[in-house]
């Protein structure tokens, strides 16, 4: 079996179109959902990452609020800050990129962006209604991949469902959506991480298989069964004198190999990755819904 290869830039376009027209009503409410985006320091992928969500802001008609910060910048003025965004009426989305500089104190400076503006889903509030299956804000990555697999007419209740990695913005996040006993739910979840005794067992039984580790072949077509649906998160830096950066990126899964065998595969670049971005969109727009009442 060849893979047909799952699309994440049409799904995101599809996506995008829907979200122009939502934002198109709520200005004639009145309301342009406004996103804040907060950048401490100075890290070239974290700038790259930021100035991609605000273009796609502006392509479908969300404010967007640039704050670019120096990376000495103080915990109390990150926080003074994201209090005064927690106050604008304008903003209904505060998004602070991480990785922060080590100075700073990341769980603090998330505990301070009000829940009903965090459309990163990061706020311990959000965290825990979405693990008691309450309607709370869902962070990007995860949400984008259930959307992938609901518009690709992937079966997942019932599916058995494999995670590699137990980060706090994949792994974790995508197991508690996959577990709730709901639609585009209800399915039998694995979390496999670094101390897991025997990963391929594992893998070899996955109905959709999910690589969230960060490593170059984490994942090769031995430890796969035919007809898996692989979903690959990992975007990892390999060295390619053939480019003019001298690199390229790949996942996590040993792409060429594993397509033979998988029914449906997410390539890197242009599978999950365009699906993030999308869905801070959506929380955005959802954010305003929620401030206008709907
Ligand atoms: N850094 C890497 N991924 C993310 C994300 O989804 N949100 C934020 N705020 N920072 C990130």
């Amino acid at each position: 079996m060849t893979a047909k290869i799952i699309d994440g830039k049409q799904i995101a376009e599809e996506m995008k179109a829907e979200f122009r027209e939502q934002v198109a009503k709520l200005k004639k409410k009145g309301v342009t959902p406004g996103l804040a985006v907060i950048l401490v320091g100075d890290d070239p992928a974290s700038q790259s990452y930021v100035t991609s969500k605000e273009r796609d802001c502006e392509e479908v008609g969300i404010y967007s609020d640039d704050n670019r910060l120096p990376a000495e910048t103080t915990q109390k003025e990150l926080i003074a800050l994201i209090e005064e965004k927690n106050k604008d009426p304008k903003i209904h989305g505060i998004l602070v990129q991480l990785p922060l500089p080590k100075h700073l104190n990341e769980s603090e400076v998330l505990l301070a962006i009000n829940p009903d503006k965090d459309v990163d889903g990061f706020h311990p509030i959000n965290t825990g209604k979405m693990v008691s299956g309450e309607k709370a804000f869902l962070p990007c990555t995860p949400h984008g991949i259930v959307q992938l697999l609901i518009r690709n007419k992937v079966t997942i209740e019932g599916a058995d469902v494999v995670i590699v990695g137990r980060s706090n913005l994949v792994g974790k996040p995508l197991a508690n959506m996959l577990i709730q006993k709901k639609p585009n739910a209800n399915a039998t979840v694995t979390v496999c991480h670094t101390h897991t005794k025997n990963l391929a067992a594992h893998t070899k039984r996955a109905d959709i298989l999910v690589a969230a580790v960060g490593r170059v072949n984490t994942i090769t077509a031995d430890m796969v069964k035919d007809g898996v649906v692989v979903i690959d998160v990992g975007v990892n830096r390999i060295d390619d004198s053939s480019k003019k950066s001298g690199y390229r990126l790949v996942g996590d899964v040993d792409f060429d190999a594993v397509k033979e065998k998988a029914s449906l595969i997410t390539p890197v670049p242009g599978g999950v990755g365009p699906m993030t971005r999308t869905m801070l969109l959506y929380n955005t727009i959802e954010a305003a819904k929620a401030f206008v009442g709907r």
